[in-house]
């Protein structure tokens, strides 16, 4: 987390950098900084809050001038939030600034050998450790105090450093966390994440682990880890800035809810040919799916109860045993995979650190790796042997919505993928269940238009203090992750349930005004979850029921009926979580809470 930006050219450096951090506080947002390269010195302007914050600050200063500097906005890991832990971090001597994204894991005795040589630190971070580091090993020539600065350093970093004795010049390198450099006419940047630079150009290049980049207004110099020069690799970005506004919404979650249908037809129809997936271009060729032992899907969040939907559907369809598991309990417990072994990690950013080390885990053990990912060129995308894009475009919204939904479409493509090559699923089921995955951004559409009843239904229950979510099968993977949206964005608490678990202890807690958000939208569970409905109603609860039949309420059975387009069960989770995105948006609304950036979260964790 932490977002990195960095500026040089001809303009005013601050405004570029501001716009930038507003662009990037998705990646965290408790206090922000500035340092720019002003009358032979540097200037530094810092503080807790957000942006707004540290903009509100800049003009109460009188203002910074300088065509070159680097900005921060940080998600506190070592150290509260306060202006002094934020970033920049300035040496001893106020010649270096810099600004740090990740972990450095040896800071303690860092700390402790800089502090017996005279160094005195100001806070209590990691980062700044580097910064006096940086001064330590400078001999006069930045390149070489970068060098061996990182050299002894252990951890995560993504680093960018301006030098009061050198405006004009920008330097960065990075590990295990993203930068990228924005390739201008006459002006160039550093940043965490492309919607920072769109501002200013859509070439970019992607810094790999262990480069450093010198950076002037005029040109990019790439450096790799043994210090030789290297040939940059431009790309271009291929969506544009509008892509990364609100558009008239007033907040960029609702924003992306409705963007869904989009999200995954570009998901889909570029992959679909007769019928059937067309997945050659990611390299997922039907020998892959052939002769395996297992799947393993591991992921974070909102991706990972996107792979347990995965995990029912590829089942289904491919008949081998599917695991879903929680990256970063993965890596620790010495899992049972190898060769013959395909792991699928599923990850927006391409960036969180658990579901990257995973990933390497499964490398390491022979095993093969699919990355579903939204960010092109991400680190995930980078590393895995294949990688089926998601196209959801960017989302800004802290909690996820079209990039899930666009992750659910991509696991059904595999999971019929996967039948076709294993010889269970027969072609003709193939084909009419993808006609359906093509329908979906149709059906999602329909989904859509149950926005007004759905803030209704949060107009009369966000008061409540706890809220139950249920479900079977497919519906449960679906649960888990209505539930997860409810908390992050409504703060209320929130657990999700396999329907017939909770007479097994949960059930105590229904009583009187509990509410529960039973998902019944498979026929062949209807009949078992209902009785699991009746249960609940009997002590006292409030009952919304997601489903696909057409009914009335039913005094018995529930208060509310919230209808969702009929379908194969096997897609149901990607029409289910719908009006669940719509109710966790629209509880946040009614409890004033701060829905596109909700406390303690950052979309992108590249923390441990
Ligand atoms: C963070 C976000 C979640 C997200 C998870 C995984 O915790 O707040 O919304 O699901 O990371 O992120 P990824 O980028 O790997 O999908």
């Amino acid at each position: 987390m932490c977002g990195i930006v960095g500026y040089t050219g001809r303009e005013e450096a601050v405004p570029v950098l501001l716009q930038g951090l507003y662009k990037l506080e998705y990646r965290g947002y408790d206090s922000a900084g500035v340092a720019v390269v002003q009358s032979g010195g540097l200037k530094v302007v810092k503080t807790k809050g957000r942006i707004k914050n540290l903009d509100e600050k800049i003009q109460q200063e009188g203002g910074m001038e300088s065509v070159c500097g680097i900005g921060h906005t940080r998600w506190a890991t070592h150290g509260a939030p306060s202006d002094v832990n934020a970033h920049p971090h300035i040496s001893r001597n106020g010649r270096i600034a810099l600004v740090h994204n990740g972990i450095i894991e040896n800071y303690l005795e860092l700390r402790e050998m800089l502090t017996q040589e005279g160094f005195e630190m100001q806070s209590q971070t990691d980062t700044e450790t580097v910064a006096h580091l940086f001064e330590r090993n400078f001999k006069g020539d930045m390149m070489q105090a970068l060098t061996a600065t990182v050299k002894d350093v252990r951890g995560s970093y993504a680093l960018g450093i301006v030098s009061a004795d050198e405006p004009g010049v920008l330097y960065c390198t990075k590990r295990d966390n993203p930068l990228i450099i924005g390739v201008g006419e006459g002006e160039n940047m550093i940043a965490s994440d492309i919607p920072a630079i769109i501002q200013k150009t859509k070439r970019y290049i992607v810094l790999n682990d262990d480069e450093i980049a010198r950076v002037t207004p005029e040109s990019v110099e790439l450096y790799n880890a043994l210090g030789q020069k290297i040939a940059p690799e431009i790309q271009t970005v291929n969506w544009d800035i509008s892509s990364a506004e609100k558009g008239g919404y007033e907040h960029f979650m609702i924003k992306e809810i409705m963007e869904q249908p989009k999200a995954v037809r570009d998901t889909v129809s570029p992959r679909l040919e007769n019928d059937l997936p067309r997945l050659e271009d990611s390299s997922l060729t039907e020998s892959l799916f052939q002769n395996l032992r297992a799947i393993h899907i591991v992921a974070c969040g909102s991706a990972l109860h996107a792979g347990l939907v995965g995990r029912e559907v590829i089942e289904r369809f491919a008949r081998v045993p599917v695991f879903a598991s929680v990256a970063s309990e993965f890596r620790y417990r010495n899992p049972v995979i190898g060769e013959g072994d395909l792991c699928i990690v599923i990850s927006q950013s391409g960036e969180t650190a658990d579901t990257l080390a995973a990933m390497r885990e499964a490398k390491n053990r022979g095993a093969r790796t699919i990355a579903i990912v939204n960010v092109v060129s991400s680190s995930a995308a980078r590393e895995a042997d294949s990688v089926l894009y998601t196209w959801a475009g960017p989302e800004i919204a802290v909690a996820t919505t079209k990039a899930y939904s666009a992750q659910l479409a991509a696991l059904y493509l595999i999971a019929v993928k996967a039948g076709l090559a294993r010889g269970t699923l027969a072609e003709k089921e193939a084909r009419e269940y993808c006609r359906q995955v093509n329908q979906l951004p149709e059906l999602i559409q329909q989904a859509l238009r149950a926005r007004p009843q759905i803030q209704y239904l949060a107009s009369l229950y966000s008061n409540r203090q706890s809220v139950f979510f249920i479900g079977r099968g497919v519906d449960y993977a679906a649960a888990q992750e209505a539930s997860l949206k409810l908390k992050e964005i409504s703060y209320i608490h929130s657990e999700a349930y396999a329907a017939g678990e909770l007479k097994h202890g949960t059930i105590s807690l229904i009583e009187d005004g509990a509410l529960v958000v039973a998902l019944a939208t498979d026929p062949a569970l209807y009949e078992k979850t209902l009785s699991n409905i009746k249960s609940v109603k009997a002590r006292g609860a409030s009952v919304i029921l997601v489903t696909e039949r057409q009914m009335e309420a039913d005094p018995e059975i529930c208060d509310f009926v919230v209808q969702v387009p009929a379908c194969d069960p096997a897609l149901s989770a990607s029409l289910s979580i719908v009006p669940m995105q719509l109710f966790s948006y629209y509880m946040g609304v009614y409890r004033g809470c701060d829905i596109d950036k909700p406390r303690n979260l950052a979309k992108s964790v590249t923390v441990e």
